[in-house]
């Protein structure tokens, strides 16, 4: 960016800046509190640097009128003296202060971190699928460490220059009151501007986090394993390279302006300054001539008045910095205040020996909006969205699109599921039927209480689940997803993550009875065999496989399972079959079939559409129904591998 095009930019724009909320700053100070003994010790530490930094100008304005004048050698090594005790004292401040004003500082950052983290861990399901991980990911770091910034600076400069100037002031004071005064005509110049320039940079800031936040969100979605993939395939990479090059060049002319913003109104500040000096050792000169003052007077008010104007371009400064970083902690804050839905009751009572009947009584549910589930600037990454189509593409124009459901963010809400009624008593095998975007795995999602439903009740052998822990729901509940994730960590780990306690014979037992034995073994590292992010270097059956035995050594009263629609070869059909007979065994099971066996071995087959239970029965009864499983079954008769 050319330099004249920065300064005009600082000018023009948002002609009232927003600032910073006096609330903000409130609160900033309600959070120090387990810090105020600190720094109350800071506070002392910078007054006794203070008056120590003093002495040297007081000894040489003896030195001058004393000690040189009367030819007084003892007199002079005593002051020599002092002037070098005071620098050993000072430097050894300086250390203290040093460490105070880290431990505070980073004591900031680790609260702010750990209460993020706690707090966002806990959110529901809803507002991570609505928020996007870089934005949030970037929050917990630049805004945390910019809120520090805030803090720490405000401590070393704002209270250290403040403490500085008075102790300053007051000394000039009882040397020459009238030059004083003078020196302070100029403090106008310090206190207006700096407050439009604190704004303006302010805005600055809140601009800079968001494109920060922006760039960050491209980087985490496009470097993992998914993302990278999708990018590769559909040969997109130049269009990816120019889409984040733009952004980060946004964020590169935004940290020029800030940069210059800075400078220009330092420089201002730098230069009042000078001429306040100017003014002094002119005037001051001339009431030496006249006798007013003496020339040591003269010599010690030139060496303090250096030490007003300096902290007065600090301070002017600080502020712009210290509201420019407040932005941070309001950026915080707004993550820190989101409610959370889903929380347990007050009075939430622990699901235990779970025998596993449940009961769906009138259940309505549709999916919360993402103003409901988060913030905007989370939700778009500030302004992120996929690089556009140019006009003219005609991609995609020939076919219809497979579902045309509109985004739970845009038009009206849309009822998923309508008064859904069921019973399945402890022990049973459910199977769960019906066209893609009837609403299955949305049925399923309640049991855990990934989302609150809107009417009716979801009971667990009689206790509604939003009565009970949702830790001891979940534990009681052991799930097996279409696509399973895996962190990228070892196997063993992974499989531990259902159960720290495991022992390595239960690992063994749990993935011989998941039919992924024999794959583990043969892999380099056996179960120290670390499985990519997203466990990439498994196939998909295998995956599930894994994610079946991993739900074993959980053991759950409750199995729920969203089988995989793909066809899988008969081999792996074969042992994925094998795998769940024991997994099911003794467990009530949801399972969302898309196979023959499964379907045709269920005590009882709920068939779904559009949201509500259409049939419900035997296979055999559903059979002679002739309805819509009659029409489904047909369908997988013809194209199914393994017909039961
Ligand atoms: N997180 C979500 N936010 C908003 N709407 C959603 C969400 N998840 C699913 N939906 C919508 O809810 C409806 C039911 O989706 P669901 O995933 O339950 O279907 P399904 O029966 O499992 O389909 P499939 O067999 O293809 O997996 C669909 O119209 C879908 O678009
Ligand atoms: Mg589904």
């Amino acid at each position: 960016m050319h330099p004249m095009q920065v300064l005009h930019s600082m000018s023009s724009g948002n002609d009232s800046p927003k600032g910073i909320d006096r609330k903000t700053v409130k609160r900033v100070w309600d959070f120090s509190t387990p810090y105020r003994p600190m720094v109350i010790g800071f506070v002392v530490l910078i007054v006794v640097g203070t008056v120590v930094g003093l002495v040297p100008t007081l000894a040489f304005q003896d030195i001058i009128d004393v000690a040189i004048a009367n030819e007084d050698t003892t007199r002079l090594n005593w002051l020599g003296l002092i002037v070098v005790a005071a620098a050993i004292t000072s430097a050894v401040v300086s250390m203290v202060e040093r460490w105070l004003s880290s431990r505070i500082g980073e004591g900031i950052i680790y609260d702010l971190r750990d209460k993020l983290f706690r707090h966002v861990q806990a959110m529901p399901l809803g507002f991570f699928t609505q928020t996007q991980t870089g934005a949030l990911i970037s929050r917990l770091n630049n805004d945390v460490i910019g809120a520090q910034r805030a803090f720490t600076t405000f401590l070393s400069t704002v209270i250290g220059n403040v403490i500085n100037l008075g102790i300053t002031l007051v000394v000039m004071f009882t040397i020459e009151w009238r030059l004083t005064i003078l020196s302070l005509i100029i403090l106008p110049f310090f206190l207006i501007p700096s407050r439009r320039v604190g704004a303006r940079m302010a805005d600055i800031t809140r601009e800079s986090m968001e494109l920060n936040a922006s760039m960050n969100t491209t980087m985490t979605e496009r470097f993992n394993v998914s993302g990278a993939m999708l990018v590769k395939l559909f040969g997109r990479p130049k269009v990816e390279a120019d889409d984040f090059g733009n952004r980060a060049a946004r964020v590169r002319d935004i940290g020029i302006r800030s940069a210059m913003l800075a400078r220009v109104f330092m420089t201002a500040m730098t230069l009042v300054g000078a001429l306040g000096t100017a003014a002094i050792y002119w005037i001051g000169g001339q009431m030496v001539i006249n006798g007013t003052i003496t020339i040591g007077n003269l010599a010690a008010l030139s060496l303090l008045v250096v030490r007003v104007y300096l902290p007065l371009t600090a301070l002017s400064n600080a502020r712009v910095d210290v509201t420019s970083a407040l932005v941070s902690f309001e950026r915080v804050f707004e993550i820190l205040d989101m409610a959370n839905p889903i929380v347990d009751a007050e009075h939430a009572t622990e699901l235990s020996n779970v025998r596993g009947h449940i009961r769906f009584d009138g259940v309505t549910f549709t999916y919360p909006s993402s103003d409901e589930s988060t913030l905007a600037s989370l939700e778009d990454g500030a302004g992120r969205r996929l690089p556009k189509r140019g006009p003219g593409s005609k991609i995609g124009a020939g076919l219809t699109p497979l579902t045309e459901t509109p985004l739970a963010s845009s038009g009206p809400e849309r009822e998923v599921l309508k008064g859904i009624n069921l019973d399945i008593d402890a022990g049973q095998l459910v199977a769960i039927v019906g066209p893609s975007g009837a609403g299955k795995s949305t049925l399923l999602n309640l049991v855990p209480r990934l989302y609150d439903i809107d009417q009716g009740s979801i009971e667990i052998d009689g206790h509604d689940v939003r009565s009970v822990t949702q830790e001891s729901l979940r534990g009681a509940i052991g799930v097996v997803n279409q696509d399973p994730h895996m962190f990228h960590d070892t196997v063993g780990a992974n499989l531990r993550y259902a159960n720290p306690d495991a022992t390595d014979q239960q690992l063994v037992e749990a993935t011989k009875a998941a039919r992924i034995f024999e794959v583990i073994d043969d892999l380099p590292d056996g179960f120290d065999t670390v499985v990519g992010e997203r466990g990439y270097r498994l196939s998909g059956g295998e995956k599930q496989r894994l994610a079946i035995a991993r739900m074993l050594l959980k053991d759950p009263a409750i199995v729920i399972l969203d089988e995989a629609t793909s066809h899988l070869d008969t081999e792996n059909e074969h042992l994925i079959q094998q795998a769940l007979e024991t997994a099911l065994d003794g467990r009530t099971s949801l399972v969302i079939a898309h196979r023959l066996s499964t379907i045709t071995s269920a005590d009882q087959i709920i068939v779904v559409d559009d949201g509500v239970v259409v049939e419900r029965g035997t296979h055999d009864e559903l059979r002679s129904l002739g309805g819509l499983y009659d029409t489904l079954y047909e369908n997988l008769l013809r194209t199914d591998t393994m017909p039961a």
